[in-house]
């Protein structure tokens, strides 16, 4: 299998490039000096020429807070981009497999974890614009693989934040600033290493749809972090804080955990624990 991966130097598309040549996929890896999915005339000549079997796309605008004042751009890259990237699909006749967030939710509470057939109300640009992304793959394609993930770490860093959570957490501790970080924002911390492993099993199956994929088990963002200092071993000052208190520019949902149903509903298994998962991830650094 022929795959064009984009976004192949990010956090999850290093994994992914990663993971698959290690299963002796062939995997073109285009990052975005070669390839900018907001250009219809370079998407249609590169990757018509270069005729994959499937198309990966990681590239996203996504820095939360920026989306609010960038509409535009947020919705070129996430949405405008997506429609070109889907049309050629369509035309190559090929899948393609393209990432969302837990941030499509967030407007109307629950307490319990969101599955597949739950109703997206997001509460921010970014959200809305993720969201919108999906509804293009799905008018325009029958075979694609829409994977909703949730609070991604990996070793390579997110390139459009210019770092990661757990990276940040422990750079602010090695400065030993003192630490605030919301208690009331529950997610599920998902290891880019641990998606790219699912997603490999996913086109295995060759079944279609909308997925959850993320770790299991969830927290808040200060509980995230107080495990990210016990397993690096650092006790640096910190203390909890409310979403007012900290203030930031795009709302956030108060609770984002996905229910991996879809995942399940094909024979595959819910991935380990986010705490697994992160330790393996400080034990490597
Ligand atoms: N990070 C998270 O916590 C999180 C949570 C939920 C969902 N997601 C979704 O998961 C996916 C992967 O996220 P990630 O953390 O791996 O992001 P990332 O590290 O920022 O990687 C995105 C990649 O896409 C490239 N890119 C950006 N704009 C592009 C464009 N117009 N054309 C072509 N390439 C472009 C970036 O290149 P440059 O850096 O050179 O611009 C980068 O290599 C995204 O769809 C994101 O929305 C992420």
């Amino acid at each position: 299998m022929k795959i064009a991966l984009i976004g192949a130097d990010g956090q999850l598309g290093t994994d992914i490039y990663k993971y698959f040549k290690e299963k002796d996929l062939e995997v073109i890896g285009l990052t975005e000096k070669e390839i900018d999915v907001c250009d219809l005339n370079i998407c249609k000549d590169l990757l018509i020429k270069l005729k994959p079997d499937l198309i990966i796309n990681t590239a996203a605008f996504h820095q939360v807070d920026v989306c609010e004042d960038e509409a535009v751009t947020t919705f070129d890259v996430n949405v405008a981009g997506v429609k070109i990237l889907s049309d050629i699909c369509l035309k190559l006749d090929i899948p393609l497999m393209h990432f969302s967030t837990d941030f499509v939710f967030g407007r109307y509470h629950k307490e319990t974890p969101y599955t597949e057939s739950d109703c997206p109300k997001p509460v921010s640009i970014y959200g809305i614009s993720k969201l919108a992304g999906e509804c293009v793959i799905q008018y325009v394609l029958k075979k694609y693989y829409l994977i909703r993930v949730c609070g991604l770490y990996g070793h390579a860093g997110s390139m459009g934040k210019g770092s990661n959570f757990v990276e940040l957490m422990i750079r602010l501790a090695e400065e030993g600033k003192g630490i605030k970080v919301v208690d009331d924002q529950i997610l599920t911390p998902t290891s880019t290493k641990d998606v790219a492993r699912k997603l490999h099993e996913l086109i295995q199956t060759g079944k279609y749809g909308l997925f959850h994929m993320t770790n299991t088990g969830s927290c808040s963002w200060y509980e995230f972090a107080c495990e990210i200092f016990k397993l690096a071993g650092l006790s640096p000052n910190i203390s909890p804080t409310t979403s007012e208190e900290f203030g930031a520019k795009a709302r956030r949902p108060a609770y984002s955990v996905l229910d991996n149903k879809n995942l399940r509903a094909i024979g595959l298994e819910d991935m380990g624990n986010w705490k697994e998962a992160l330790k393996d991830y400080i034990d490597e650094r």
